[in-house]
């Protein structure tokens, strides 16, 4: 299949690094747990992690959703869960792409039974064509109508994440 730049490199690393000011303002003096759901989030995570200017603690959690093809069923299930402790922490969590809103509903409201102080949300795109649950992005990346994205982590069928700027599929 034939992939199409969307948004290159050089926006995406002037984009991460707006994020980590801002994050890394309104988080100050705190040391909050950034949980990135995998694997999709693994570049954008670190570049974000890495250009923060306040300590915080890193944590991974994984779901999987079981539909046919593209489309997520709504049936979703931890299969990797954190081990951090979040019980009065302040939780950040780090999506790569929201889609229908259904892996980060799951995600956030396993999250917020454990007793956190705060659950905010961080996404890199946010992809509002097919939003079948709300849910607040505290942080957006990108904002794309429509189109599969794949690169900087994103992939379809596990291909084509190595890419370094984030692509649409042809
Ligand atoms: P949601 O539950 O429908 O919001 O789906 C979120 C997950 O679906 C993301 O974490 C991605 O793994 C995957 N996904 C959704 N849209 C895309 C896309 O355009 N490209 C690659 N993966 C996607």
């Amino acid at each position: 299949m034939a992939t199409e730049i969307l948004i290159p490199h050089k926006a995406i690393r002037a984009r991460v690094q707006e994020l980590a000011r801002q994050i890394s303002s309104d988080y100050a003096g705190k040391e909050p747990v950034l949980i990135g759901i995998l694997n999709g989030v693994v570049f954008f995570f670190a570049d974000l992690v890495m250009a923060m200017s306040i300590p915080c603690k890193i944590d991974f959690i994984r779901a999987a959703s079981y539909g046919s093809g593209m489309n997520s069923s709504g049936n979703i299930k931890l299969v990797k869960d954190i081990e951090i402790p979040v019980g009065g922490k302040d939780v950040l969590v780090v999506e790569d792409i929201v889609d229908t809103g259904l892996t980060l509903n799951h995600i956030v409201r396993a999250l917020e039974a454990r007793g956190p102080l705060s659950v905010k949300v961080c996404a890199l795109i946010d992809k509002k064509e097919r939003r079948e649950k709300k849910v607040t992005i505290d942080y957006c990346g990108f904002e794309v109508e429509e189109g599969f994205l794949v690169g900087y982590g994103l992939d379809y069928d596990e291909q084509y994440r190595y890419l370094p700027d984030i692509c649409v599929l042809k």
